[in-house]
């Protein structure tokens, strides 16, 4: 059998008609197939390579840490210095709120941490989104964004999900006292680059504000300059609750992250007294 059709066998496939590029090497901007045939890559990994394939900073740093250690801790037990290191570089880019870093292995894993920091701080359940939205293919993801035509073969998926009208401001009265968070991309991006206007990205960061509820931006695609600054949401003049990274924030390694401010993240630091407590009162019971 060939490498195409080992493919087709053995690779779990998720369309019925993939690409099926036969790929021998990525440099730059460039791709090579393995008839040494060289393409121009406007795709980019779908916004991940933002600095080009193999960059010589990003192979470098791999490299060395492949000579030190790899996986040597669940997360969070060891001071791993890449990791620390990472988290202060974008930190030190961020406005201050966003001081903390949670590094996940994908940008729909940060979503699901995302939207359980916001049930763990604000002890509500309802979550916002918007039509149109894409946010991942996890459970949780899947239960948040906005075209029926990809959740309906999963459900039921999360409760107490809303979706709302994206970039109108009717829309935005829904948003109350029951909602633990808002999530939006910064700029829609599967749904075809729609960029709202910066007034109704205003209103939302103030509604939510005066609710109590958390604005989480999704900035996988909008992050890292691919709006002309850093970040998107910086084109805006607001500031997020609950900044969300993944694809070029790893180079082309797998790489998601949620960043919110310490005092919101220690949430997750209490979650064993809160099981100990359940488990405590189920045995009363
Ligand atoms: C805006 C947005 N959010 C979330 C995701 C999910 O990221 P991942 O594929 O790393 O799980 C994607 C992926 O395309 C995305 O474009």
């Amino acid at each position: 059998m060939n490498e195409r059709e080992l493919f087709l066998k053995h690779i779990a496939q998720t369309s019925p008609s993939p690409l099926a590029f036969e790929i021998k090497k990525a440099e730059g901007c460039l791709l090579y197939d393995t008839n040494g045939k060289e393409y121009i890559d406007l795709i980019g990994g779908i916004s991940v390579a933002n600095i080009g394939h193999r960059h010589p900073k990003v192979i470098e740093a791999i490299k060395k840490q492949l000579d030190a250690y790899m996986h040597v801790m669940v997360y969070g037990e060891f001071i791993e210095s890449p990791q620390v290191q990472y988290a202060k570089l974008l930190t030190d880019n961020l406005p201050p709120s966003l001081n903390s870093v949670y590094f996940t292995n994908s940008g729909a894993e940060a979503i699901e941490g995302s939207m359980k920091l916001a049930k763990r701080v604000t002890n509500r359940t309802q979550i916002v989104a918007f039509k149109n939205s894409y946010h991942g293919s996890t459970q949780g993801a899947l239960s948040i964004i906005g075209d029926e035509h990809w959740r309906n073969a999963f459900r039921p998926l999360l409760p107490d999900v809303l979706h709302l009208e994206y970039n109108s401001f009717k829309s935005l009265d829904e948003i109350s006292e029951k909602t633990a968070c808002v999530i939006a991309e910064t700029i829609q991006a599967e749904a075809g680059i729609m960029v709202p206007s910066k007034e109704w990205l205003q209103v939302l960061r103030k509604k939510c504000t005066e609710s109590g509820t958390l604005l989480i931006l999704d900035e996988i695609q909008a992050g890292f300059e691919r709006t002309g600054k850093l970040w998107g949401f910086e084109n805006f003049e607001i500031i997020p609750d609950v900044l969300i990274l993944g694809k070029a924030l790893g180079g082309g390694m797998p790489l998601g992250a949620f960043i919110a401010d310490k005092k919101r993240m220690d949430a997750f630091t209490e979650n064993l007294v809160v099981i100990l407590f359940v488990v405590q009162q189920e045995w009363l019971q």
